[in-house]
């Protein structure tokens, strides 16, 4: 038996990238130094002692990967700038030449049909400002505002949609709660301040895009959102999965919708003496909370990986510990494949936080990539795992959830932070030695889905 799928026709089909990941050129054109170019030239800090120095070249390369994008049909692309090609510094004077190579790339789109979604902080700070602290200090907000209007006006007549920060989640805790990220700083304390300081950018940048008012143009956020799931129905572990949710989900939804913190979670931090402070001195919190609070978004953006499984800490300073699920597959980043919980999650979204519109601003997965057949990289595994979350994107705009698009992560394999290039992500493959790229056969078959708008599934899988 087969059946299929079909998709709105409106639907936004595309892929996504972020500019440390693919551009390269990490020292060229005027560009300065970011906080992740430091990170991978320090010793251990990434896997093989990898950098992001070449990457996929697509700075020299991006016409080339415009063409590929074509070739897949795709009709939307998101990319991230890098802040430290428009202000080498941070901010003071502009580089030209690096705000030059977005003009074109962002051109070179739209020439050719595809809609560009601009993501403004994909985790490369310029170094300059995290030598005064970066996230922490609060004049990096004010920093990034400026960088923001930038961007806003130089490239607002042409982008309609934008994306503030990428997985503000991730800055925070992995870069200053577990260190594994750049800036390698490990402190609970200061991750929850950054987490804070990073809302307040996010709102400050929003404002200032109202200020354009440009009537076709939509702001958002992109979200690494899990939907958490009790190891049992013990009232510990059941527990344990509402603080996990809070920390993971919550703290960044709530403020973003809500205008407030979850309390469960802003108890918890002030007990412990880490809730987030407003700074400078002659502000408070709820006046930040206000901003946040007049300053909605037009969209969310999401980004669904997989869920996570809690249950109870075994020591007193976690919320909770993660628990690893019965019978499941992964994929090379050793996480569990779950597509339902795309569906759980965009259903919940919808719910709890007023039916916002959404987008999958990425989802996708790493595999080992090993089969071949005549240059083209044989990855089933990736094409089943795609089209079992496209059903489940499908089956919550069928319950009524306001769902606008999709974003496959990645267009082409890359530079994958402190895993170096070990993990393959790519729709299009990579050989790193020569910089050839080639279409995979995900690729191959996205391109159907899209040309189509449907989704098929053959035997028992449908
Ligand atoms: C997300 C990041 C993206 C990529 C994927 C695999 O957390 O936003 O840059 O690394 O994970």
């Amino acid at each position: 038996m087969s059946a299929e799928i079909t998709f709105p026709e409106t639907f936004l089909w595309g892929a996504a990238t972020a500019s440390y990941q693919i551009e390269g050129a990490a020292y060229e054109d005027g560009k300065g130094e970011s906080i992740w170019d430091r990170f991978c030239h320090t010793p251990g800090k990434i896997e093989g002692d990898d950098t992001g120095d070449e990457a996929c070249d697509h700075y020299h390369r991006y016409r080339e990967d415009l063409a590929i994008m074509k070739q897949i049909g795709l009709r939307a692309y998101r990319f991230s700038v890098s802040w430290p090609r428009i202000f080498p510094k941070g901010g003071g004077s502009l580089n030209h030449s690096g705000l030059e190579f977005y003009e074109r790339l962002v051109d070179e789109l739209l020439a050719n049909g595809i809609t560009p979604a601009v993501t403004l902080y994909h985790w490369d700070l310029p170094q300059a400002l995290q030598d005064r602290e970066g996230w922490l200090n609060r004049d990096t907000v004010e920093y990034f505002a400026d960088y923001a209007a930038t961007l806003f006006q130089r490239l607002g007549d042409r982008v309609t949609l934008w994306i503030t920060h990428n997985e503000p989640w991730v800055t925070a805790f992995l870069g200053h709660a577990m260190g594994v990220h750049a800036p390698g700083i490990k402190d609970c304390a200061k991750a929850i301040q950054v987490s804070h300081n990073l809302l307040l950018s996010h709102a400050k940048a929003v404002r200032i895009f109202r200020d354009f008012n440009r009537v076709d143009s939509r702001i958002g956020i992109a979200l690494n959102l899990s939907p958490v799931t009790p190891a049992s129905d013990s009232e510990e572990d059941e527990r344990a999965a509402v603080l996990a949710d809070g920390y993971l989900n919550r703290w960044f939804l709530d403020p973003l919708f809500k205008g407030s913190y979850p309390q469960d979670l802003l108890d918890i931090y002030s007990e412990r003496g880490c809730a987030p402070e407003a700074q400078p001195d002659d502000m408070s919190l709820s006046d930040d909370m206000s901003l946040l609070a007049e300053s909605p978004i037009d969209f969310l953006g999401v980004n669904y990986y997989s869920r996570q499984i809690a249950k109870a800490p075994s020591n007193s300073e976690s919320l909770y510990d993660q628990a690893k699920p019965g019978e499941a597959e992964f994929t090379e980043m050793n996480w569990e494949i779950y597509p339902e919980g795309l569906c759980d999650l965009l259903v919940r979204l919808d719910r709890d936080y007023s039916h916002p519109p959404l987008y999958v601003t990425e989802n996708g997965a790493a595999f080992k990539d090993d089969r071949e057949i005549d240059g083209v990289v044989q990855d089933e595994d990736r094409i089943r795992y795609l089209r079992d979350h496209f059903m489940q994107a499908y089956r919550a705009i069928e319950q009524g959830v306001d769902l606008r698009g999709y974003f496959v992560w990645s267009l082409m394999d890359n530079f994958e932070w402190a895993y170096g290039y070990s993990k393959r992500f790519g729709i299009v493959h990579v050989d790193y030695e020569s910089q050839e790229r080639s279409l995979k056969k995900s690729a191959l078959w996205y391109r159907d889905v899209i040309e189509t708008g449907t989704v098929q599934f053959h035997g028992e899988e449908s």
